[in-house]
């Protein structure tokens, strides 16, 4: 019994903790970046996923996307975080026409990846980030997610929204 109340202690403790130290869920570096244990580029501790087919190319993900997909692909080819999967997610992994949408230059992926649309032309997922869900834009928390949008689709987007960006 004694031991039942040190775990939860422990789970109080850790529960109170994240408003102050651990402000997110990627504040660890380690968690991605493994500093002489590397798998791939940016020594990813993550093994890139390379079976996950993306429906737009009929192909894995290349780079980033592989590297993001190996924590956040449903399981079993990703390790199921926050599952994102990409039969029903935003276009990703290919070049766009540049007549539909203005890509910032913040959107580009590694070398030999500039014009592809990946997960990082959305997100910075570093924990330097302040906004919601480590998008590089803001959206008022996440309160006006079209005023991120705005960003690449300014023909769809009401004026105001393109001004506040
Ligand atoms: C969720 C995974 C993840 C976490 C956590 C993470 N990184 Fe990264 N990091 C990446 C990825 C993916 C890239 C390559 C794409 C990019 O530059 O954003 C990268 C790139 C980098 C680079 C190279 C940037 C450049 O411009 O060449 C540095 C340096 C770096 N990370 C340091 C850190 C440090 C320090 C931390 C902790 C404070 C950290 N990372 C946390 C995934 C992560
Ligand atoms: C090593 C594993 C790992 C990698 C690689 C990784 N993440 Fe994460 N990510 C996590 C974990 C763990 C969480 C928290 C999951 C939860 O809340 O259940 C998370 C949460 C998130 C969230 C939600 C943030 C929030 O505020 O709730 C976003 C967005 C995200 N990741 C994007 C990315 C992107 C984009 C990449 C690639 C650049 C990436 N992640 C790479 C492990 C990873
Ligand atoms: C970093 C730039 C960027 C941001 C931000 C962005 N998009 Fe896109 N979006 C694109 C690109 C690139 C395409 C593909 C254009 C093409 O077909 O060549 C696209 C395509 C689309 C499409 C067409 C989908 C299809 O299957 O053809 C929709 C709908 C869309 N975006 C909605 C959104 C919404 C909603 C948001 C905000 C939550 C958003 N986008 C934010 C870059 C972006
Ligand atoms: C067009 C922009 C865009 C692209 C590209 C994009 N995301 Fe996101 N992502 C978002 C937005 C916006 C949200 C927040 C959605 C919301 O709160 O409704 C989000 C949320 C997330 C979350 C949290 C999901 C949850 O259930 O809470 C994860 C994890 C994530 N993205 C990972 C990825 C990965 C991995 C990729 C590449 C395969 C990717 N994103 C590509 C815009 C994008």
């Amino acid at each position: 019994m004694r031991r039942l109340g040190y775990v939860i202690l422990v789970m109080l403790v850790a529960a109170a903790l994240p408003g102050m130290v651990w402000a997110g869920p990627h504040d660890d570096c380690t968690l991605c970046h493994g500093v002489h244990s590397g798998q791939g580029p940016v020594i990813l501790t993550e093994t890139p996923n390379t079976t996950t087919i993306n429906p737009r190319t009929g192909k894995p993900m290349k780079r980033i996307g592989s590297l993001c997909l190996a924590c956040h692909a449903p399981e079993p080819d990703g390790a199921g975080y926050r599952p994102v999967d990409l039969n029903h997610t935003h276009p990703v992994g290919f070049t766009p026409d540049p007549n539909k949408v203005v890509l910032p230059a913040q959107s580009k992926g590694f070398p030999g990846e500039e014009e592809d649309v990946v997960c990082t032309s959305c997100h910075d997922q570093h924990p330097s980030n302040p906004y919601y869900m480590y998008l590089r834009w803001p959206s008022d928390g996440g309160s006006n997610l079209p005023m991120f949008c705005a960003k690449c689709h300014p023909k769809q987007s009401a004026a105001e929204n393109i001004q506040r960006q």
